[in-house]
């Protein structure tokens, strides 16, 4: 006789959008297990709000998420959340929770020329936790810190087929690129999860080349650490939970298909 053990279930976080660049990378590596992508739309955009209400916030939905869905492991892909708050989820839940913080370890150890930026929300860029980071893994690098005001609001109008200007990306991407006694930046960290969907529009207006490091492939190999490979390819619709209980509009629900993930609304249909 043999037993086939149960697909786990994963919880993917975040207070918007940004969390399916995360999303679709720990498919690729757990493609049998069941999802659940939930976002915080209704206090979306984390960036913008004050610490203790934030991890309040972030513990009550949470609280609610873990109840209704009860997840083998919660992934919370959201830099502005996890700088904050998963010292509190580990302390308040028992559920494994792996957490998405600023790259700016294997950033500084890859920079040849030893200028660095981390392009993330106000908020992260401030944090304590960012900063000893810096302090503990800078490897003797300039590390320029972006706080960004509006890339994550310009990523999900991008992601829902409305139009961003060049101008507008350029306005928030420019103060990562520096030029210090005749060396450049030549590494940017993309420390808030909905930057990389803007990937395409960074690089091209970029003044010059420079890697922008993604932290989900390395978020997707914690994940497998620690429930272990795939059992199997079954691939089950991810399933989206919002946290305004409203129906996405079409151009959301479109996006959100594209990543697999259903919300019961019918592409096309007019909501
Ligand atoms: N996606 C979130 C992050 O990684 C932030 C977006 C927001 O401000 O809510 O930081």
């Amino acid at each position: 006789m043999s037993f086939t053990a149960a697909p786990p279930t994963i919880l993917v976080f975040d207070s918007g959008l940004g969390g399916l660049t995360v999303y679709r990378e720990v498919v690729k590596v757990r493609p049998d297990a069941r999802f659940i992508y939930a976002l915080d739309d209704a206090f979306f955009p984390y960036g913008r709000r004050d610490e203790p209400v934030l991890v309040a916030r972030v513990l009550g939905v949470m609280d609610e998420w873990i109840t209704a869905h009860r997840p083998d492991l919660v992934v919370v892909a959201c830099n502005t959340a996890s700088t904050l708050v998963l010292p509190q989820l580990r302390a308040r839940f028992q559920v494994p929770f792996v957490g998405t913080v600023p790259a700016i370890k294997p950033a500084c150890a890859a920079s040849k020329t030893k200028l660095v930026s981390v392009l993330g929300t106000e908020a992260t860029v401030s944090r304590e936790y960012t900063r000893a980071l810096i302090r503990d893994f800078g490897q003797g690098c300039a590390v320029t810190l972006v706080g960004s005001l509006r890339l994550a609001e310009l990523a999900e109008a991008a992601l829902k087929g409305e139009g961003v200007a060049d101008d507008a990306i350029v306005a928030e991407l420019a103060p990562c690129f520096v030029e210090l006694d005749g060396a450049r930046t030549d590494t940017v960290v993309l420390a808030c999860t909905h930057y990389p969907l803007l990937l395409d529009r960074l690089q091209e207006l970029s003044p010059w080349p420079v890697n922008f490091m993604d932290p989900a492939p390395a978020i997707a190999r914690r994940v497998t650490d620690l429930l272990g490979p795939a059992n199997g390819n079954a691939t089950p619709a991810g399933r989206v939970v919002f946290s305004s209980g409203r129906p996405p509009a079409p151009g959301l629900a479109a996006a959100l298909a594209r990543f697999g993930l259903e919300t019961g609304v019918p592409a096309g249909a007019g909501v």
